[in-house]
């Protein structure tokens, strides 16, 4: 007899267009576990940053990727027993860890632990690839967008709260050349899974956002 799957929610979209704080927020309400999948490759953009492998090193990245020793508590996010929880939101490490997610060899190491987030009583995943190749069975794919500005206000915001410095026009900047880059990718790339519902966030609150997926869950199971 067939397991009853997991319900998993995806949502996927490019840089800082909020979909973290939505997706955790979703998962709260429903009271299900939480996958930030960005995480992961920024552990592994770290491990590689702080062992001076060079970004383009697929296979060293990879291994480092297929041994990732971390664990997230809450809002803390721990590589190797160390808090790296602010260390992994800097800007060179979300540059570095889109350059390391463009290594196929890195994106295939990471699989089984994304897999492994999927826990009753359900799971919401964040990231670029998560209805589209990881959890392509997910019962609502979601893709969330916002425009370049709001997204570099947001990013700006996020930082600066956090005491690094920054700066809009630079943020900017990064954001269209991380967004290009995973969108041309060859493996995995940003784009709307089928069936996704789209949804740009560029004049909405999180809670706005919110309680549209929750929304659109709830007609799902109708
Ligand atoms: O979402 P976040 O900005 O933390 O992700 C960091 C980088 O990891 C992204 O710029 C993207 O290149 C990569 N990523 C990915 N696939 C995912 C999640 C993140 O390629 N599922």
């Amino acid at each position: 007899m067939n397991q009853p799957r997991i319900p998993v929610i995806a949502i996927d979209g490019p840089t800082a267009s909020g979909k973290g704080t939505v997706a955790q927020r979703v998962a709260q309400q429903l009271g299900w576990h939480y996958l930030d999948s960005g995480a992961l490759y920024r552990l592994t953009a770290l491990s590689a940053l702080r062992s001076n492998i060079p970004l383009s090193d697929q296979e060293r990245i990879a291994a480092l990727a297929a041994a990732l020793r971390c664990s997230f508590a809450g809002a803390v996010v721990r590589l190797s027993d160390a808090d790296v929880t602010d260390a992994i939101r800097a800007e060179e490490v979300g540059n570095a860890a889109s350059r390391i997610a463009a290594l196929p060899a890195v994106r295939q190491a990471l699989v089984g632990l994304q897999l492994g987030f999927r826990q009753a009583p359900g799971l919401v995943a964040d990231g670029r690839d998560m209805g589209t190749v990881i959890f392509p069975d997910a019962s609502l794919k979601i893709f969330l967008t916002a425009s370049v500005d709001a997204r570099a206000q947001r990013r700006y915001k996020q930082l600066i709260d956090k005491g690094f410095s920054a700066s809009i026009i630079d943020l900017s900047r990064d954001l269209i050349e991380r967004d290009a880059r995973d969108m041309q990718r060859t493996t995995s790339p940003l784009k709307p899974a089928e069936g996704a519902f789209l949804l740009d966030t560029s004049d909405m609150s999180a809670d706005q956002a919110v309680a549209q997926v929750l929304r659109w869950y709830a007609q799902i199971l109708l």
